[in-house]
């Protein structure tokens, strides 16, 4: 894929622009207004996402319905949900996080020598998509691939700034993978499938994938025009994103209006990729989400993606396949799929839809 070699024009650093002290923003990141956030319906009063204690399910996955039918209507629902009591040690939330701040805090001359490629995107990034001219995102990002063992990032994609960040990293995702095996779990069973049933879709429980992207959102002097991360929905299979309670910017798509999350304190925010759309033929839903730029403070997030290992096909589970309800998507491998949104970067839900026409 030749156009995936490299950046289409210079990258600029959103972190090096709002430490510029500029008050206006380049043309290159002004959304159209019909993207502008100001322009938009957003409703924050309302109620948001579900929240969803977890701790009844950490002895006994079959046992606990309630939490399984709360997990089914929010990904029926909302494609979107918190957890809390979820076995990921808050300490450890708040280090990894705090780790990673220092890693932004380095200069920028540090930080360039992990600058990262459309090839695998691997290391420090500032976008998504290698359309020429395309109107950017206000923010930057990490990118590394965890798991499985065989596409590891390699060392030298590792900052080795600050000496903790790798042992944390490493502790951090041990424990968010045993949640994810437990949600596939909890998911399996709320789609009437065999409880193994998606983890082994996926590549069993050593073969799925997970990427680590770490999102640097910094300050904007009009988050008016602008957005720190486009709608899209995620492609891969689902997503826990660890972000501050303080400072808020995500907002998740439900019918024509944006709701604003609030993350609580120790949750982690979990959301349906397209990989499990296609999975669960529809059932479940990948949904759009952005984040909002913001003047006062800067936001660090950690989105880790849990997705099926990159080189199984993967398509509608036949029991959900019924005559009343076909097949929606042909079967096909993550590798295949997400050359689209690294290519195009964020657009909305449209790889997804575009795949039903075919
Ligand atoms: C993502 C994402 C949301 C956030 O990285 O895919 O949607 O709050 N991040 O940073
Ligand atoms: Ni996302």
């Amino acid at each position: 894929m030749d156009s995936l070699q490299d950046w289409p024009e210079p990258v600029v650093r959103v972190q090096s622009l709002a430490e510029s002290g500029l008050s206006v923003i380049p043309n290159r990141y002004i959304k159209p207004p019909s993207d502008q956030p100001s322009l938009q319906t957003s409703k924050n009063n309302q109620q948001g996402i579900p929240v969803i204690d977890l701790s009844s399910l950490m002895d006994d996955v079959a046992g606990c319905r309630a939490t399984i039918q709360a997990v089914s209507a929010a990904c029926r629902e909302w494609g979107f949900f918190q957890v809390v009591n979820h076995g990921v040690s808050m300490e450890l939330m708040e280090r990894v996080k705090e780790t990673w701040r220092t890693f932004f805090r380095q200069p920028m001359n540090v930080k360039q020598a992990y600058a990262n490629s459309p090839k695998t995107y691997e290391g420090y990034g500032s976008r998504l998509g290698v359309e020429k001219g395309a109107i950017l995102d206000w923010g930057d990002y990490y990118f590394l691939n965890l798991m499985p063992a065989s596409v590891r990032s390699h060392e030298r994609h590792w900052p080795s700034q600050p000496p903790s960040l790798r042992g944390i990293t490493n502790e951090y995702e041990k424990e968010v993978a045993k949640l994810c095996q437990t949600l596939m779990k909890v998911l399996s069973i709320s789609l009437g499938l065999d409880v193994d049933y998606m983890q082994n879709a996926f590549g069993g429980a050593g073969g799925a994938g997970e990427c680590l992207r770490v999102n640097y959102y910094p300050k904007c002097p009009q988050p008016d025009l602008t957005l720190g991360l486009s709608a899209h929905s995620d492609p891969g299979g689902m997503t826990v994103l660890l972000a501050d309670h303080r400072v808020g910017g995500l907002q998740v798509r439900k019918g024509d209006a944006w709701v604003t999350v609030q993350p609580l304190p120790g949750a982690l925010v979990i959301n349906i990729g397209d990989q499990i759309q296609v999975l669960s033929n529809s059932v479940f839903r990948s949904v759009e989400h952005r984040v909002l730029a913001n003047s006062a403070y800067e936001r660090i997030s950690l989105a880790l993606f849990y997705n099926p290992r990159s080189d199984l096909p993967l398509g509608p589970a036949k029991e959900l396949v019924t005559p009343e309800r076909p097949s929606l998507y042909r079967p096909m491998t993550f590798d295949e799929y997400r050359v689209y949104i690294r290519k195009n970067g964020p657009r909305g839900k449209t790889q997804v839809e575009s795949l039903k026409a075919q």
